[in-house]
C-alpha cells in the first residue's frame, strides 16, 4: 500500500497566519501539522509517499525533505493549480500504479493514527473507505448520509443543505476502482474535480463503499478556537523534558518541554506547555497549553493558552490570553502618552482589545 498526501492548495481560511506560509505547516504544539500525518502513514507501515505540492512547494520540501526523517520515501508530484483532491489523484495516477493507497489530507489531524483503519481495509478490500466525523456545521465538508444499516448511499460537497452531520475526514482508502471514476469526473461549481463526487460514482456503480466514524478530529476552519484546543489536546502528552536552560530562579510545573538551546530566566511555566529551541523566556509567566515557537522572545509578560509561531517577540504587556501570534511578530507596549493602542496588523488579522 501506498500514501497519497495532499499538500498544495491556496489556504484561504486560516488567514493571515497563511498569507506567507503553507498551511498544512502550520504548527500544532511546535510540530507542523503535517508532520503528524506523515508519521501515522509511516506509523501504519507504509513506506512509499507521494506528495502532492503546488504553489507552496518550495517550503513543504525543505521541511520534509526526502522522508528518511519519518521513515518515508517521499516522492514530490507537483500540481500546477489547486484544481481538486481528485486532481491531486489523477495527477499521481501514474505513481500509484495498481496499488491501494491511503489518501491524506496535509492539513488535517487525527487523533490516534491510522493503524485500524489501514488493517480493516487490508482484510475487507472494498472500493473505498471513508471516514466520517459529527460536526456542528456540516456546509464546510463533504457531508455522508447513511442507511438505516449504516451503509453510505450518498455523499454531497459543502451542501447548503446538508442531509446529515457526518462529514467527512480527509483521510481516505482506496482500491484503485477509484482511477476509473476519476477518470470520469467533471469540474463541481466550485470548479474542482472532487474526491466526494469519485465515491459517489463508485457507490452507484455498485462498488462497496464502508465507513466508520471517528471522534478526535480537527481542520483547520479559520477558527482559531479550533487551533487552540487541539494545540491543548496534544500538549496534553507532551514529553516533559529539559534540553535548553532553566535558571534557579525560574519554576517548571507539570508537563513542560524546553527544547534545545530555549533559555528560561526568572520566570514560571505551567505546563502543559512547549518552550521551542532558541526561544527565550525572562521574567514572564507562560500558562499551561501554550506554545512558544523557536526563538520567540517572551519578556516581562503573561501568556496563556495560546500559539506563538516562531522568532515573534512579546515583551512587556500584561496577560496574552487564547491567541494565535504569528511569525516575527512584536508585540510591545505602547508610550504612556497619549493613551492610544498603535496597531500595524497585516490584512485579515484580527484583534480584541480589553480596555
Ligand atoms: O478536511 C476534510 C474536507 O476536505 C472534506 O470534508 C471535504 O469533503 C473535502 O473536499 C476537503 O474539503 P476542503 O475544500 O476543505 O479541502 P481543502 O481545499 O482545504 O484541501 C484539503 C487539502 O488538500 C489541503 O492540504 C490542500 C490540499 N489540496 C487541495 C486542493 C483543492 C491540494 O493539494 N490540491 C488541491 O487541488
Amino acid at each position: 500500500m501506498k500514501a497519497l498526501v495532499l499538500a498544495g492548495g491556496s489556504g484561504t481560511r486560516l488567514r493571515p497566519i497563511t498569507h506567507t506560509s503553507a498551511k498544512q505547516l502550520v504548527p500544532v504544539a511546535n510540530k507542523p501539522v503535517l508532520f503528524y500525518g506523515l508519521e501515522a502513514i509511516a506509523q501504519a507501515g507504509i513506506q512509499e509517499l507521494g506528495l502532492v505540492v503546488g504553489d507552496t512547494h518550495a517550503e513543504i520540501e525543505a521541511a520534509v525533505g526526502d522522508g528518511s526523517a519519518f521513515g518515508l520515501q517521499v516522492t514530490y508530484l507537483r500540481q500546477q493549480a489547486p484544481l481538486g483532491l481528485a486532481h491531486g489523484v489523477l495527477i499521481a495516477r501514474d505513481y500509484l500504479g495498481d496499488d491501494d493507497f491511503v489518501m491524506y489530507l496535509g492539513d488535517n489531524f487525527v487523533v490516534g493514527g491510522i493503524n485500524d483503519l489501514v488493517h480493516r481495509f487490508a482484510r475487507d478490500r472494498p472500493a473505498a473507505q471513508i471516514l466520517l466525523t459529527r460536526v456542528g456545521d456540516p456546509t464546510q465538508f463533504g457531508v455522508a448520509e447513511l442507511d438505516a444499516e449504516g451503509r453510505v448511499i450518498g455523499l454531497e460537497e459543502k451542501p447548503e443543505r446538508p442531509k446529515s452531520d457526518l462529514a467527512l475526514v480527509g483521510v481516505y482508502l482506496f482500491s484503485p476502482a477509484v482511477h476509473a471514476a476519476v477518470a470520469e469526473l467533471k469540474p463541481s461549481w466550485r470548479g474542482e474535480l472532487e474526491i466526494t463526487d469519485a465515491i459517489q460514482w463508485l457507490i452507484e456503480s455498485g462498488q462497496r463503499v464502508e465507513s466508520s466514524v471517528i471522534t478526535g478530529y480537527w481542520k483547520d476552519t479559520g477558527n482559531v478556537t479550533d487551533m487552540l484546543e487541539v494545540n491543548r489536546l496534544v500538549l496534553e502528552s507532551v514529553e516533559p523534558r529539559i534540553e535548553g536552560r532553566v535558571d534557579e530562579a525560574s519554576e517548571l510545573i507539570g508537563r513542560v518541554a524546553i527544547e534545545p538551546g530555549a533559555v528560561v530566566e526568572r520566570s514560571r511555566v505551567v505546563g502543559p506547555a512547549i518552550i521551542g529551541g532558541g526561544a527565550r523566556i525572562q521574567d514572564s509567566y507562560v500558562g499551561p497549553y501554550t506554545s512558544i515557537g523557536a526563538s520567540c522572545a517572551v519578556v516581562g509578560s503573561e501568556i496563556e493558552y495560546s500559539i506563538v509561531l516562531p522568532r515573534a517577540s512579546i515583551a512587556g504587556v500584561g496577560r496574552i490570553e487564547s491567541s494565535l501570534i504569528g511569525h516575527d511578530v512584536e508585540v510591545t507596549p505602547a508610550p504612556n502618552t497619549p493613551k492610544a493602542h498603535r496597531l500595524v496588523l497585516g490584512d485579515h488579522s484580527k484583534v480584541q482589545i480589553s480596555s
